[in-house]
């Protein structure tokens, strides 16, 4: 898919149509996330979460945005409508949240931040599918009932499609890649915090390429 300027509107199903992973980072240090985001490149993985767990998260996203403009970065751990605020003002293209919450629906809503909401349940399904929200984040994906989960979702939910994210690794995200309901899965594993500690971007390149790389089940 051909990438538009920053300010074309981006579906959030579009988030899936890069590649089959989008890494869920966690970044410690500002300076560390324009390398980060060229080594995650170098691996074919172009849509980036920078979770705003950390101090430096908004920075970091502001940085990447600006000096990596073909990486489609967004932002994670979305809780209230105000990091929806500042998720956008820093520059974020798109919006993660852990579970589904109005806030911060209505603050992305407004924004026009495409919103990825988290659910666990049926009953978070029906509520963000009734707000109109198709394209959901399963988490805690394998704590909250894992691959059987989802397969049991894909009737009654069947117009709603799904990213898992929460304990998915290399090894088991061909078996969430094979259902029909998932369009692209999460993950921390392709930037593991002591690679960045060690400025290894020769190895993120590497998970992001065997990232890349995978295929469905
Ligand atoms: C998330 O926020 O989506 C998870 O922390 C990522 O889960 P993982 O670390 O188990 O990949």
């Amino acid at each position: 898919m051909a990438l538009g300027p920053a300010s074309a509107a981006l579906q959030p199903l579009d988030l899936a149509s890069y590649g089959p992973v989008i890494p869920v980072i966690v970044i410690e240090r500002v300076e560390h996330a324009v390398p980060m985001a060229r080594a995650l490149l170098d691996g074919g993985v172009r849509v980036l979460e920078v979770t705003l767990r950390t101090s430096v998260a908004l920075a970091a996203i502001e940085a990447i945005a600006r000096a990596v403009p073909e990486a489609i970065v967004g932002a994670g751990t979305l809780r209230s409508a105000a990091d929806a605020r500042a998720a956008h003002a820093a520059g974020a293209r798109f919006a993660v949240s852990p579970g589904y919450g109005a806030a911060v629906a209505a603050a992305c809503r407004e924004l026009a931040l495409p919103l990825l909401p988290g659910v666990a349940t049926a009953s978070e399904v029906m509520q963000a599918a009734d707000d109109g929200f198709r394209f959901l984040k399963f988490f805690p994906a394998s704590a909250a009932g894992g691959v059987a989960m989802l397969k049991a979702w894909a009737s009654p939910f069947a117009d709603v499609a799904f990213c898992p994210t929460g304990g998915i690794a290399i090894d088991t995200a061909p078996a969430w890649l094979a259902l029909p309901n998932v369009k692209v899965v999460g993950g921390s594993w392709l930037t593991p915090a002591e690679a960045l500690k060690a400025e290894d971007w020769p190895r993120i390149t590497r998970l992001a390429a065997e990232a890349s790389a995978l295929r469905p089940a």
